[in-house]
Order: C-alpha cells, then structure tokens, then sequence
C-alpha cells in the first residue's frame, strides 16, 4: 500500500512541474557529480563531460521549453548564431593552447563569464517591472541581485583580463604603498552605489539608468587596481578569488530569471572557488583579506646574501646515485611542464622502479602554474596515483630519502620561505627538500623562479646541479 502511495505521490509532483524544470534539476545533478569527479585525476575527464553535458542540456532545454509553455525568447537565430561562433572560438583555443598556457586561458574563460553576468545586468535593469517597483520599492530582491551581479561580474571580468596579461607576461605589477587604501575607497563608492540605487523613491528605473553605467566604470577600475599589485607566488590565490566573483554573479543570473540550472552552477563555481582560495590561502600563508585589498604578495625582492658555492654532477654520476638509492623524491616544478619532460621523467621512474628503488614524487599545491599542474601533467604520462605524494604528507620521510630530485622547480623548494622573514615567499609551506640526504637539482642554468629570487637549497653542501633542459636526454 505504501509502495502505491509513493508512486501517487511522486506522479502528482511530476505532474505539477513542468519538462524545463525537471531538465534543470537533471542539468543540476549533472553539474554536482561533474564537479565531484573533477576531485580525482582519474575521472576528472568524464567529469568535465558530463558536466558539460548539463550546460548543454539546460541551454537547450531553455530555447526548446520556454517557446512551449508560451513565454517568448526571441531573436533565435542570434542566440544559434552566437552559441556556433563561441562554441568553435572556444575549442580552437581549447584545442591549441599549450598546457604552460592553461591558467591566462581559465583567467580568459573566467573574464567571459564576469562579463556575461554585468550584461545580463545592465540589460536588466532598465527592464526591472514597474508594478514590482510600486509594490515593493526599488529595495528589492529582483535589484539587488541586478546590482550585485553588475559589480561582482564586472571586478570578475576587468580583474581576470589583467590577470590574463600578467600571467601572459605582457602587463607588469604596479606596486605603490597607499593603493590598498584606494581600493578600500572605490570599494566602498561601489558599495554607495548600490546603497544609493536602491533607496530612491521612482516610478521605475529609467532614470537611474545612468548611474548603472557609472557604476559599472567605477567597477572595471576597482577589477583593474584590484588585480594590478597582485603579482609573485600569489597570482594563484587572486585567480581562484574571481573565479569565485564570477560563479557568485552567474547565481545572481539565476535568481533573476528563476532559473535552477543558473543558479545551481553559479553557487557551484562560487562554493568551490571559494574553497580552493581558501585552501591556497592556508598552503601560501595567505590572508584573505590581503587577497581581497589587492595587497600582498610578490616576487621581485632580492634574497639576502648567497653563502656557499655552487656543485656540479655529471649525467653519469646521478645515474649511479640514483640507481644505488633504496628511496629517491622527485620533486617536479614549472620547468618540467616547460619542457613537458613528464613523459621522460616516468621512463626513469620505471627504469629506477625495475631496479628495486622506491619512487615517489612530492606534489606541492602551487607548483607549476595551475591548480593541479603537477598532477594533471603526470596524470597524462600515466604515473599512478598513488606515487603523487602531497608536499606536507611527503616532508616527514624526507631525512630517509636517499636522493631528492628537484626537476623544474625552485620556489616550492626554496628555504627562504622558512628562513627569511624578509622574503616574499615567506610562510608559504614548501618542499623541505634540504632535508633529504642527497639532493639532485635539475634546471638549465641558475635562473630564478617565479617569485624572482634566489634559492640557498642551490647553495647546500648536500646539492649538486644538474644544468639542462628537463627533457633532455644526454
Ligand atoms: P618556479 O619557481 O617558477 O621555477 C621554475 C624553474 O624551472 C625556474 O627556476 C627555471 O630555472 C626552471 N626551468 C624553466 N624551464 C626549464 C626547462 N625547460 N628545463 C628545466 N628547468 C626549467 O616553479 P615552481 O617551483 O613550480 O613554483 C611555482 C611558482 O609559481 C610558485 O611561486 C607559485 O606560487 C607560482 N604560481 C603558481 C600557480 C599555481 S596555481 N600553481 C599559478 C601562478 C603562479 P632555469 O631558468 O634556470 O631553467
């Protein structure tokens, strides 16, 4: 009997809700198991499609379903026509971009999605209904979300392009002591804004019209002065934060047109970029305030002074080393997703491997360029899951480590970060490769890292350089 009463039940509620909401909720579903398999390298792929596959089924149940129950979208062929041309402008880039390139293109992606939102809400707010505006007064829920989308999609869009440039290598940082305090300023006009905005007494929206566009300038500036000191081994950190911004104004998207699956995928973006800036806060030392005053940060300072010589070794004298090591750290960076040497560095991980020596390979949160650089480089030349040890996990088995290879990287392993108050790194947890018994340094020269300075691990009497490109055989 109860079985029967459940079906009844659900059959009513199936019945009350419509083809387009009941494709939200899957569109929803979607998204949230997309966005748990991206946790794991080895089902992130399929987690990317079918989240994918949501979006698309939500795009499409919105111009399908929304024409049936009556309500007009018009301008069809326009929206077809933009989906085509985003769609193949997207893939080619997709397609081409290097993986050294992968975080100026999410910064790229991510701008889009910033500007998205501020259109939907400029195009919204002189459309804001006036019975809505007689009933309930410019303080509503429908303008709000209208200017809060306006502003964080507008910081989200103007911040990510200049993040874009800086991570591209073609805007510098702009570093001067009282900025922190203009953008407190501008942040605080902005906010006047909205105050502002929503305590005016009109017939309807039309005369405030203006003040959106004045408001959407001031935003484009505070994203840019926002962005601009930010620089060093925090870019990271301020990429994650508009990511964030951007799903918090595609939710507000969602709110303004009642549309689940916009609002779902919004509050996704915004909980999960918010989780990780978080989390690379604590893994950098960071403060999120700092993060959101546009003040920390840096690379550029000099170290202090360089004690010790630097010690050659030869090709063939780290291959003994290694090959008569029980347990050899590898410690991959930037330079080997240069020199996309992951596919060599496997092959002597199962050369070692066939030898009896235990691999692992220590996995720092920041290194590389991206969220997951590391694993997601060694996840495409097959390395097993279980060799990727992360940084703090792997750091008490270091002083049992025989040899440590540091291949491509500098800053996650560089002692300043625990020595040196002074410098700009500072705080942010490393790789304590200094602790292991031999240490292997592989890099082309003495370059520095990313946060511009100099590295005494190069200068311990336990290293010896390796100077070359990391893919280079001999
Ligand atoms: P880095 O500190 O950037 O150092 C990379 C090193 O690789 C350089 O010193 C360079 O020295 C060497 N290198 C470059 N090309 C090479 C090649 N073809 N072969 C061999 N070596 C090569 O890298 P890391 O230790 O991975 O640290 C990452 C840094 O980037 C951190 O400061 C982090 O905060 C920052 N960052 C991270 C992210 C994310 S989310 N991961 C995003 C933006 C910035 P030579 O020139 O002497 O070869």
């Amino acid at each position: 009997m109860l079985h029967l009463y459940i079906v009844d039940q659900l059959s009513s509620v199936i019945n009350q809700i419509s083809l387009l909401e009941i494709t939200y909720i899957v569109a929803s579903i979607l998204f949230i198991f997309g966005l748990k398999m991206l946790s794991h390298p080895l089902t992130a792929r399929r987690g990317n499609i079918l989240a994918a596959c949501g979006m698309a089924a939500a795009i499409v149940a919105t111009i399908l379903w929304h024409q049936k129950e009556g309500k007009h979208i018009g301008n069809i062929p326009w929206i077809l026509g933009a989906i085509v041309i985003g769609t193949i402008i997207g893939w080619t880039i997709a397609k081409k971009v290097k993986m050294t390139a992968m975080p100026q293109l999410v910064s790229f992606f991510n701008g889009m999605g910033g500007a998205a939102a501020a259109l939907i809400s400029m195009m919204e707010f002189p459309h804001v209904s006036p019975e809505l505006i007689a009933e309930k007064g410019m303080s509503n829920g429908h303008v709000l979300a209208i200017l809060l989308g306006l502003m964080i999609g507008t910081v989200s869009w103007a911040g990510s392009m200049i993040a874009y440039g800086k991570l591209d290598g073609w805007i510098g940082d702009l570093r001067i002591k009282w900025m922190k305090y203009v953008n407190l300023t501008i942040l605080a006009v902005l906010i006047g804004f909205i105050v502002f905005i929503m305590t005016r007494n009109v017939p309807s929206t039309s005369e405030l019209t203006p003040y959106i566009y004045i408001m959407f300038a001031v935003a484009v500036v505070y994203g840019v002065l926002f962005v601009m000191p930010i620089g060093g081994a925090d870019m990271p950190v301020v990429i994650s934060l508009l990511n964030s911004f951007t799903g918090v104004a595609a939710a507000m998207g969602g709110f303004l047109y009642n549309n689940q699956a916009m609002l779902t995928g919004g509050i996704l973006v915004g909980s999960a970029g918010t989780i990780l800036t978080i989390l690379m806060c604590r893994a950098m030392n960071r403060s999120l305030l700092n993060v959101i005053v546009g003040v920390f940060g840096g690379g550029g300072q000099a170290a202090g002074a360089v004690a010790g010589s630097i010690k050659e070794i030869t090709l063939s004298d780290a291959a003994v080393l290694l090959s008569y090591s029980k347990k050899v750290v590898i410690v991959p960076g930037y330079g080997l997703a240069v020199a996309q040497a992951q596919h060599i560095c496997h092959e002597l991980d199962k050369l070692l491997d066939e030898k009896g020596v235990e691999v692992k390979y220590a996995i720092h949160p920041v290194a590389g360029r991206m969220p997951g650089h590391m694993n997601v480089l060694l996840a495409e030349a097959d390395v097993p899951y279980e060799q990727l040890i992360e940084s703090d996990e792997i750091n008490p088995d270091l002083p049992n480590t025989d040899v440590l290879v540091v291949i491509g990287a500098n800053d996650v392993v560089n002692p300043a970060a625990e020595d040196d108050p002074s410098s700009p790194i500072y705080g942010m947890p490393i790789v304590r490769a200094r602790e292991a018994k031999n240490i292997i340094v592989m890099k082309r020269g003495m370059g520095k890292g990313y946060a511009a300075i100099e590295n005494m691990l190069f200068f311990n009497d336990k290293t010896r350089m390796l100077f070359g490109d990391a893919k280079c055989r001999n």
